[in-house]
Formats: C-alpha cells, sequence, structure tokens
C-alpha cells in the first residue's frame, strides 16, 4: 500500500480543480482495499471514495485520505442464447465498458456510452441517459462494508434505485465500498431509439434498422454536440437534478410560462429541464472570472482552468435561490459536494 502526501488532485476529477489532498491511495485488487480499510491512515483520517472523480465538486483542500478504486475485470458469468450475465470490476471506465459490450453485441447499454466515471460509481447514482438507467440492466453488486470488512451483495431491490438515487446515496451512505456490479445484458437486443434526438439522427445518417452499435454512435453523437468534454472545460455534467413538480403547480406555472417544457410523470406530477429553469432565469452562458455556466447547456457549470471550488459552489448556491425565487422550484445538487 503506498501513500502519497499533499498530492495535487487536478488530473483525477472532471472539474479540473487544483485541490490538494493529503494523503492519496489507489487500490487494484479487493485484497488492496482491505488492507487499506485496515491501515491505522484510514482509521484516524476522514476518507473519500474516487472513482472517475466526474460527479464531484471539492470546496476546499481535503484532509483525509483519497482512495481511488482501480478494481479491473470483466467475467462473463453465465451465457445462453439470448443473455449474457457479466461481473464488472469496479474500477473499469464505463465507457470501455459500453464500447466492449457494443463490439461483442451485448445490448442494453449502448444508450449510455460516453458516461464519464467507472462501473463502481454507476450504481450510487442509478446512471441515466436517452430513455436508459443503469437499473435497467442491473443484476446486484458486492460492496465492503467499511465498519466491518464484510462483503456484502446487495440485489436490485436492495439498492433502491430512483432517478438519480440509490440507497448508497441515503440509508447507507459512505458505508460500503462497491467493489464490482453484475449486469444481464441481451444478445438478441431491442433497440431504445426513442428518447431525444436518437431517432433523428438515425434518419439523418439514413439507417433505417439500427443496430446496437449505430444506437451507440447517435448518443454519442449527440452528445458531444451538447455537453462540453470535460479534457478541454473543467464539468461534472448536469450540476443539478431535474426537479419533479406538482401537476397543479405546472398548470400555474405554464400560465405565466407556455413554453415551459414538462414530462409527466405516474402520479400525475412533472418533471421540469432544469437547464431551461436556469436559462429562462438568464444565467446560461454568464462567465464569473474563471467559472461559469456552459454556453450551450445551462445545466452544466464550468471551470475555464483556473477557477476554484468554493467558488464554482457559490454560483451553485445563487443559481439554486435565484430559481427559487423566480418559480418557486427548489433545485438539488446532482453533483457530490465535498
Ligand atoms: P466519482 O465522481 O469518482 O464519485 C461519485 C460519488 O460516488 C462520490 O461520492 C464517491 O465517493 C462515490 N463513489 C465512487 N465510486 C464508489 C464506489 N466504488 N463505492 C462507493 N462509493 C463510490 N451521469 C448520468 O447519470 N448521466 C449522464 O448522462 C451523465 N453525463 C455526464 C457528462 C459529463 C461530461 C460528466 C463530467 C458527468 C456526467 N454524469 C452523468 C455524471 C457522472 O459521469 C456519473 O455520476 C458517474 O457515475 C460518476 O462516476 P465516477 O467514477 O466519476 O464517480
Ligand atoms: N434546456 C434548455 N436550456 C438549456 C438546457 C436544456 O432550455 O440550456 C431544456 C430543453 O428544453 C431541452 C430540455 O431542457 O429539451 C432537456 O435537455 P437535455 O436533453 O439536454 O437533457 P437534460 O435534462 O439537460 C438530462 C440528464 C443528463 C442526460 C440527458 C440525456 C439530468 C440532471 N440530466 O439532461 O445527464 O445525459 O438528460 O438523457 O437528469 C448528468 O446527469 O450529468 C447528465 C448529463
Amino acid at each position: 500500500m503506498k501513500i502519497e502526501e499533499n498530492k495535487s488532485l487536478h488530473p483525477y476529477h472532471t472539474f479540473h480543480l487544483d485541490i490538494r489532498v493529503k494523503y492519496f491511495t489507489e487500490a487494484k485488487s479487493v485484497d488492496e482495499l482491505k488492507e487499506i480499510i485496515n491501515s491505522e491512515i484510514f482509521k484516524s483520517n476522514s476518507h473519500l471514495i474516487l472513482g472517475g472523480g466526474s460527479n464531484v465538486l471539492f470546496t476546499k483542500d481535503f484532509e483525509g485520505l483519497v482512495v481511488k478504486l482501480s478494481l479491473p475485470g470483466v467475467q462473463v458469468q453465465k451465457e445462453s442464447q439470448d443473455e449474457v450475465i457479466i461481473k464488472v470490476g469496479a474500477g473499469v471506465v464505463w465507457h470501455e465498458l459500453v464500447m466492449h459490450s457494443v463490439a461483442k453485441g451485448w445490448g442494453g447499454i449502448e444508450n449510455l456510452s460516453l458516461i464519464p466515471g467507472t462501473v463502481g460509481a454507476a450504481p450510487m447514482q442509478n446512471i441515466g441517459a436517452y430513455g436508459v438507467e443503469i437499473k435497467d440492466v442491473f443484476r446486484s453488486l458486492e460492496a465492503i462494508e467499511i465498519e466491518t470488512g464484510k462483503t456484502r451483495t446487495f440485489s436490485k431491490d436492495e439498492c433502491e434505485f430512483g432517478y438519480r438515487e440509490s440507497v448508497f446515496k441515503k440509508a447507507v451512505k459512505e458505508k460500503f465500498i462497491i467493489t464490482s456490479v453484475t449486469f444481464a445484458l441481451q444478445k438478441e437486443a431491442k433497440v431504445n431509439t426513442t428518447y431525444g434526438a436518437i431517432d433523428e439522427t438515425l434518419a439523418s445518417w439514413n439507417i433505417q434498422e439500427p443496430t446496437i452499435a449505430d444506437v451507440s454512435k447517435a448518443v454519442i453523437y449527440i452528445r458531444q454536440s451538447k455537453l462540453p468534454n470535460p479534457d478541454e472545460i473543467g464539468n461534472a455534467g448536469s450540476f443539478f437534478k431535474n426537479p419533479t413538480i406538482s401537476g397543479e403547480a405546472y398548470e400555474r406555472l405554464r400560465t405565466e410560462y407556455s413554453d415551459m417544457p414538462g414530462y409527466p410523470q405516474e402520479d400525475g406530477a412533472m418533471k421540469v429541464p432544469a437547464g431551461w429553469l436556469i436559462e429562462k432565469d438568464g444565467w446560461k452562458g454568464k462567465t464569473i472570472g474563471q467559472i461559469g455556466v456552459h454556453k450551450n447547456q445551462a445545466l452544466v457549470l464550468v471551470n475555464y482552468g483556473n477557477g476554484s471550488g468554493h467558488d464554482i459552489w457559490e454560483l451553485a448556491q445563487q443559481i439554486q435561490a435565484s430559481v427559487k425565487k423566480r418559480f418557486g422550484i427548489e433545485l438539488s445538487a446532482e453533483v457530490n459536494i465535498v
């Protein structure tokens, strides 16, 4: 176990802030992770588990131990004519798993192409995009309980998946480290192209009977046209979740804002795009020194180079207050604030 001291986290998170961490270590196997959990340095310091760092905002230097999870491996556990069950190490890069699955002809996660981060973090917020969430292909996961060092298997029900939610953000927050995730993928996959601009994009390419590889390409194309690349402009994707409001509140707001989009939910409530609220409130493209609200996607807060995490969080809170004042709607952060 190698501990580095006073290390810059700049390359380890997608906001690319120059944050310093007191202690840093990397776990490349479950045994190494167990050794870290049992160590004095882990027990006597606050700690943070880091995958790809694509959903965290560090507001200040971290005076504890950061454990970067790099647990590898994609293992086929069972294969039948129409399904394959794979167990994947928490440190595997999510998009690489998608590319591997698409190349093998295993369907189910092609709509989740190009989401940054690792497989182990994916269940944390039940990652989702273009009409698919990981709960749709999820079987189970293994995690180590920090307090006891014991391994526990969580079934799909036990994960309590919701929109950008799971039990790991609620009842057992920071109590477990996810070490592997098991997925069921389809060999005769039915593609899902109805969401967003997938159909439109495929039609513009003259593709009438899309394969999972076509859908993956379309999603990558759409995402690249909408979202800033964190390697060029620091960001963590959508900073806020899309809020859900009651049907009545939505109708009331529509009398004033007739162009307000809304997506009906099963219980009669409406999900409203936070990007629309933030844009309508005048924040889109606003730059304050080295940070700002992205010019093409108002839901994405950005670091243009030398911004500070503290300033990004201040900006986020100003946006929350301003949207609340104008629309009476609370925006909650999707990004994990450290
Ligand atoms: P990190 O940022 O490293 O960690 C996130 C949280 O999970 C932290 O609290 C961390 O402590 C905890 N954690 C990480 N790994 C583990 C583990 N193994 N065990 C226990 N806790 C752990 N998300 C979507 O859902 N849909 C999108 O379309 C999407 N698009 C994005 C686009 C961009 C450009 C960016 C930058 C982000 C986007 N995101 C999206 C958010 C992000 O990619 C996901 O949340 C991703 O799952 C984060 O993975 P990570 O490994 O980077 O997690
Ligand atoms: N919109 C605006 N102005 C903006 C941005 C968006 O008006 O600046 C409105 C438009 O009406 C648009 C609607 O918002 O039709 C939805 O926009 P978009 O399709 O870009 O999706 P989103 O709601 O902004 C969500 C997820 C993304 C995911 C995409 C595609 C959340 C918080 N965000 O974004 O996930 O990739 O849908 O499924 O649910 C992430 O979680 O980090 C993330 C990027």
